[in-house]
């Protein structure tokens, strides 16, 4: 006996994408959609960014629930670092086809246990190296080893630049790092709690957790957002190409959330990010109009869906302000996310059960 494929079903099911379900309670991150919060372990994300270094924001969002070594963070992950370098000859010998993301995949494999460290320091303080060597061993360069006198965004910008940052290249790189350190339960976060909860390894669930970011409806997106700057070019341009790529059925990238129902604060955390730069980066005022004009057609074409600006498309001028090239945006993306991925691994193994939803099943049936 079969039953034909009831695509009504199977379109209903698929389409909702959990939205609107609650799979986890968390003390770490809140995001408030209707009003435009996101809410760190009880501070508003405006109060951490662009004030507080990493090291101290990730000491906050960890707090006592995450335990740790006895010493300080920043020292913690200078020792990660040291550590980690080890890990860059197994990236060295990758296929030359892997691109600086896989490549930190592959090293984040091969992190040597440190003993003395917690699993949370040894991860989330290798992920700077990895990111430094995987992007200069696709440039044809030799990875810098680490110097442990440095904040993770100072060596981070020197080991990958090989230059000594500038005031302004740390700042704006703490406040990044900051300001995508955790965010509810978003695709990636909930894919670390999946694998944590079968008991899983802390960094599969990392590795994990760094494949569903990869795609451009979450973290892939910011390089697209300099490739959409770069071809509308100038800012009175700005109208019409947004209007051809609606048009030809294209989604804006830098534009919707899921959650968000409004401004999704972290733009605005980025954007006053970049007014504390030199003023004279032309994509500023292109970033602007293009804003604009992608707002006002965005509410045109989608009337009953309110689609804002959300933290892809300022990162993207923000990090490439700094001399960052766009191919390193998702890997700084996980690189700041992964303490934050780190901190639900915890959570969900303290207090969650093995996480298995059922399906509906709507093919043909057996005889
Ligand atoms: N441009 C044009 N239309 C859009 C956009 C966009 N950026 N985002 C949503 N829409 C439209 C959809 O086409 C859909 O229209 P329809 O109902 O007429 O078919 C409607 O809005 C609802 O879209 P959904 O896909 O159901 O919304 P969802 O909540 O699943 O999507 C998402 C959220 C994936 C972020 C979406 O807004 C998007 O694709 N944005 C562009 C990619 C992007 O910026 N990603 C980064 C997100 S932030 C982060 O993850 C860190």
């Amino acid at each position: 006996m079969t039953r034909p494929l009831d695509h009504g079903d199977f379109a209903a099911a698929s389409a909702a994408g959990l939205e609107g379900t609650i799979v986890a309670n968390t003390i770490l991150s809140d995001v408030d959609g209707t009003n435009g919060n996101l809410i760190l372990r009880g501070r508003h994300i405006e109060d951490l960014a662009g004030n507080l270094p990493f090291e101290a924001a990730v000491e906050h969002l960890w707090g006592e629930q995450v335990r740790r070594s006895d010493s300080s963070l920043r020292e913690a992950f200078a020792r990660a670092r040291i550590a980690a370098f080890e890990a860059a000859s197994a990236m060295r010998h990758a296929p030359a086809t892997l691109d600086i993301y896989d490549r930190m995949r592959l090293g984040l494999c091969a992190v040597p246990e440190t003993e003395g460290l917690a699993k949370v320091e040894q991860i989330s303080g290798a992920m700077p190296v990895l990111l430094a060597a995987a992007a200069r061993m696709n440039n044809g360069q030799s990875p810098i080893a680490p110097d442990p006198s440095l904040s993770v965004a100072e060596d981070l910008y020197r080991m990958t630049t090989g230059e000594n940052p500038s005031r302004d290249a740390v700042r704006t790189l703490d406040r990044y790092l900051v300001t995508i350190l955790d965010h509810g339960l978003n695709a990636s976060t909930f894919t670390a709690r999946v694998i944590a909860s079968t008991h899983a390894d802390m960094r599969d669930a990392v590795v994990g957790a760094m494949s569903a970011l990869k795609g451009p409806l979450h973290g892939g997106a910011p390089g697209p957002v300099l490739d959409m700057l770069d071809e509308v070019g100038t800012p009175e341009k700005a109208d019409a190409w947004i209007a051809a790529e609606l048009n030809r059925g294209n989604r804006l990238m830098g534009f919707g959330h899921r959650v968000y129902r409004t401004r999704d604060p972290r733009a605005d955390v980025l954007k006053q990010g970049l007014a504390a730069l030199p003023r004279d980066n032309p994509k500023i005022a292109l970033a602007e109009a293009v804003e604009k004009a992608a707002l006002s057609a965005l509410a045109r074409a989608k009337p009953n869906r309110p689609l804002d600006t959300n933290v892809e498309f300022y990162t993207a001028v923000l990090l490439d302000a700094i001399g960052m090239d766009r191919s390193l945006f998702t890997p700084l993306f996980a690189t700041g996310r992964t303490p934050g991925w780190c901190a639900h691994v915890v959570e969900q193994q303290e207090t969650g059960k093995l996480i298995r939803p059922g399906s509906t099943y709507v093919g043909p049936l057996a005889d």
